[in-house]
């Protein structure tokens, strides 16, 4: 997938060029952030200190020759792109009756099954301090497909002024470029169970769970993001419980054939930081990730950095396995802060609450690299997981076109007959567990961890058949 950022655009990214003097200029209160960014689809939202209708323009090749406008006049807008190219990049700017946004470009999400996803993730940041602004900043120059927020995206209480000043002020310029995806944080919860959260973020949804809970494919990775707070008790059960949110999570996870599957929410299950291991959401969580072939749990809450090894149950997995690794990544901007168990327990591989920084992780193929990352680009820990795939489909000859029949559409569930789409059995188990010492360099360098064996059902071969073919044409 071709993906040019400019930095250049992106340091305009914050400055608003006002094309018209006159009075009834709307002005933007809030920069232009990415939601719901998918394949085909891109929503773009703002705020407005004057309530009118305006139009996001948009195109491809540097173009914005395309145009939405808003169906009403108001201060807070969204605005959804369809139509779009998948992994694609688009250039856009807002016009708000008279003033108009610098243009900054962003990607929407590839074909379905394509096999190379690169994504940046981070929690605890809410602060609007010079941390925040670092790991901001050092992730959007890494020009990452998507990035995902792990709760405390807005301390201390998650008010709506806090989610102005702490969220969308210092980290505009990565907002506006990059799509991103986002669990409430236990602050959040401090104001009306985060609806100020629910108010500003456009997220994709669930049939049962709305908000609160959903998941989404990115190529070939399946995201699913929980809702801790509501997991653990803090939701009302007019809003979301435990019990249907567990629920849908184990038929989300049997549901898909992704290859790779990843989980995001707040409070870890396996912490020796400040907070601590969330025992309920390991107890009733982490066998549905074991169950349905979970490779990586992604947490923050405690303000530091931690890597388990792949870990059953309660206890470090056996050696060959392919159960789940669990981070805690949330020294986004906060504080870092004292660990509540001076020795590293016997099932964390590294730990560090002395830099802040980021989670930088690339997925191609049978591969997973991971990089834990300073603003300044030092390696706090780097780790790889490997399984085994199928071979990716032969692109179609030129010449004719697929049989009359023949799914076209990315995404469209197969036909009774075609192969499935995905399909993670796993046979042998899979990831060796790295159970070496981190004060090895062995252990904390990059490609330290894992070995294959993840064996995996024919996946989506027309899938990418279709996308081949589709890109060839372009
Ligand atoms: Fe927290």
């Amino acid at each position: 997938m071709h993906r040019l950022y400019s930095l250049a655009l992106g340091a305009m990214t914050v400055a608003l060029t006002l094309t018209a003097s006159g009075a009834s200029a709307a002005k933007l209160t809030r920069e232009p952030y990415l939601q719901r960014v998918g394949p085909d689809t891109a929503t773009v939202a703002f705020r407005l200190d004057t309530a009118c209708a305006p139009t996001v323009r948009y195109g491809t090749h540097g173009s914005t020759d395309q145009t939405v406008t808003a169906p009403t006049a108001q201060t807070r807008q969204a605005l959804e792109l369809s139509g779009l190219e998948p992994g694609t990049e688009y250039t856009y700017v807002v016009d708000a009756c008279g003033s108009r946004t610098s243009p900054v470009t962003f990607s929407t999400a590839p074909v379905p099954g394509t096999r190379s996803v690169h994504f940046t993730t981070v929690g605890d940041f809410g602060s609007n301090n010079q941390d925040q602004r670092d790991v901001s900043r050092a992730m959007l120059g890494r020009k990452p497909q998507l990035f995902l927020a792990l709760g405390d995206n807005a301390y201390e209480m998650g008010t709506e002024a806090e989610f102005q000043h702490n969220l969308f002020e210092p980290m505009a310029p990565l907002l506006a470029q990059v799509p991103f995806f986002a669990v409430p944080g236990n602050h959040e919860y401090e104001t009306n169970q985060g609806q100020p959260y629910f108010d500003n973020l456009y997220l994709p949804t669930s049939q049962r769970g709305g908000e609160y809970y959903y998941s989404f494919d990115w190529g070939f990775v399946h995201f699913v993001a929980i809702d801790s707070n509501c997991a653990i008790g803090l939701s009302s059960a007019d809003r979301c419980t435990f019990e249907a949110q567990q629920q849908w999570v184990e038929e989300d996870l049997a549901a898909s054939t992704a290859p790779w599957k990843i989980v995001f929410f707040h409070h870890p299950p396996w912490s020796s930081g400040d907070h601590g291991s969330q025992l309920k959401m390991r107890r009733e969580f982490s066998p549905l990730f074991e169950k349905y072939g979970v490779d990586l749990v992604l947490t923050g809450h405690d303000h530091n950095y931690e890597r388990t090894h792949p870990m059953r149950g309660n206890e470090v997995a056996p050696s060959g396995a392919t159960d789940p690794v669990y981070l805690v990544v949330g020294s986004g901007g906060a504080k870092l802060r004292e660990l509540s168990i001076a020795s590293k327990p016997s099932w964390s591989v590294l730990r560090n609450n002395s830099d802040h920084g980021y989670l930088d992780v690339r997925v191609e193929g049978g591969t997973l690299t991971a990089q834990m990352l300073t603003p300044s680009g030092k390696v706090m820990d780097s780790f790889t997981l490997t399984k085994d795939l199928p071979p990716e489909p032969t692109p179609p000859a030129p010449g004719p076109q697929p049989t009359p029949g023949t799914p076209s559409t990315p995404g469209t569930t197969p036909s009774p007959g075609q192969p499935p789409i995905g399909g993670s059995t796993q046979s042998p188990p899979g990831v060796v567990p790295d159970l070496g010492d981190p004060n090895d360099p062995a252990d904390t360098v990059p490609g330290c961890s894992a070995t294959p064996a993840m064996t995996l059902l024919p996946a989506g071969m027309w899938v990418l058949a279709s996308a081949l073919h589709r890109r060839r044409r372009r």
